[in-house]
């Protein structure tokens, strides 16, 4: 291997830590704690398992963590009212529901109903509106931590040619306007993209977001470029034993490493960024809802 690896596991306890140190501030300066609920409905075991782990983050960094578990066949006017509730509660500063919500849930409508500014995962319609004219907004987690990755690894990014595979509202398309906002040339590409293996040797900066095990080789990365991998990808690992399996992400990690200048791995690289992130808006929502200046740093 000769790139560099972004070590997302320790960026991400580097930009918890900061936010502690804002949680400790407002507490002690001005009497505050930020509040963050997390409203998930039904069972599903993936959700559980990401719910548990941004309580437990939540509650070390010393906020106030609420969590409202709803059952699976939670009618619409029911969710609307907690999240109109969870709007009007001074004690909370974001509001998250958990996705995919059950299919007789409508998700677009849901996560409209969410205050703007309590919208910490940034999938409101004003927030993607702000994104997208480069105006104050709360910043989807997973394309903000990728960002600062890219900051932390670069300084600036300015001019840079920036390849986004995948265009999903949560994380390809903003991720492709952060980029743009930081001054790079962007192209996103996606399932019907033409000539993907040239179109991704071009790139400065590939960014990988599909959900496709591997399917990035290292023939398609150009010497040098930054590799910043979102995939999270379950394969079966039999020669771990039997029934286990491993994660991968969307880059053949081998094969990019050996090409690449840096390379974010999997897991340890975006996953934990994305959770530190979620904190991060966090806070700056508690400080724009105190009139408060924004930490520095965790934002866009
Ligand atoms: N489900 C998977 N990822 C996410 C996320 O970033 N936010 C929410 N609300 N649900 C998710």
């Amino acid at each position: 291997m000769t790139a560099t690896l972004i070590d997302g596991k320790a960026f991400a306890a580097k930009v918890r830590a900061q936010v502690a140190e804002h949680v400790t501030r407002l507490k002690t300066d001005h009497a505050i704690t930020p509040g963050l609920a997390v409203v998930l409905v039904g069972e599903d075991p993936a959700s559980q398992v990401y719910v548990r782990s941004k309580r437990k983050m939540t509650t070390e960094v010393g906020m106030k963590s609420v969590e409202h578990r709803l059952d699976a066949e939670t009618a619409e006017a029911d969710l609307l009212a907690l999240i109109d509730t969870l709007n009007t509660d001074p004690e909370i500063h974001g509001i998250l529901v958990q996705l995919p919500l059950p299919k007789h849930l409508n998700e677009d409508l849901v996560i409209n109903a969410i205050d703007p500014a309590k919208d910490v995962d940034g999938f409101h319609i004003s927030n993607v509106g702000l994104l997208g004219t480069g105006q104050k907004s709360m910043v989807p987690c997973t394309p903000l931590g990728c960002l600062m990755m890219l900051r932390e690894h670069h300084g600036s990014i300015s001019g840079l040619d920036a390849v986004v595979i995948g265009r999903s509202n949560i994380v390809g398309k903003p991720m492709a306007q952060l980029l743009l906002n930081d001054s790079a040339t962007v192209t996103i590409a996606h399932s019907r993209t033409k000539e993907l293996a040239d179109v991704v040797r071009r790139a400065d900066i590939v960014v990988a977001a599909v959900g496709r095990p591997q399917m990035v080789p290292g023939d398609w990365i150009k010497p040098g470029a930054t590799v910043i991998d979102v995939g999270i990808n379950r394969l079966d690992a039999p020669e771990k034993g039997e029934g286990k399996t491993r994660l991968v992400g969307d880059v053949d990690f081998d094969s990019c490493a050996a090409v690449a200048g840096a390379i974010t791995p999997v897991p340890g690289g975006v996953g934990p960024m994305t959770i530190a992130c979620l904190l991060a808006n966090t806070v700056t929502a508690c400080c724009r809802a105190n009139g408060l200046p924004e930490p520095e740093g965790l934002t866009a």
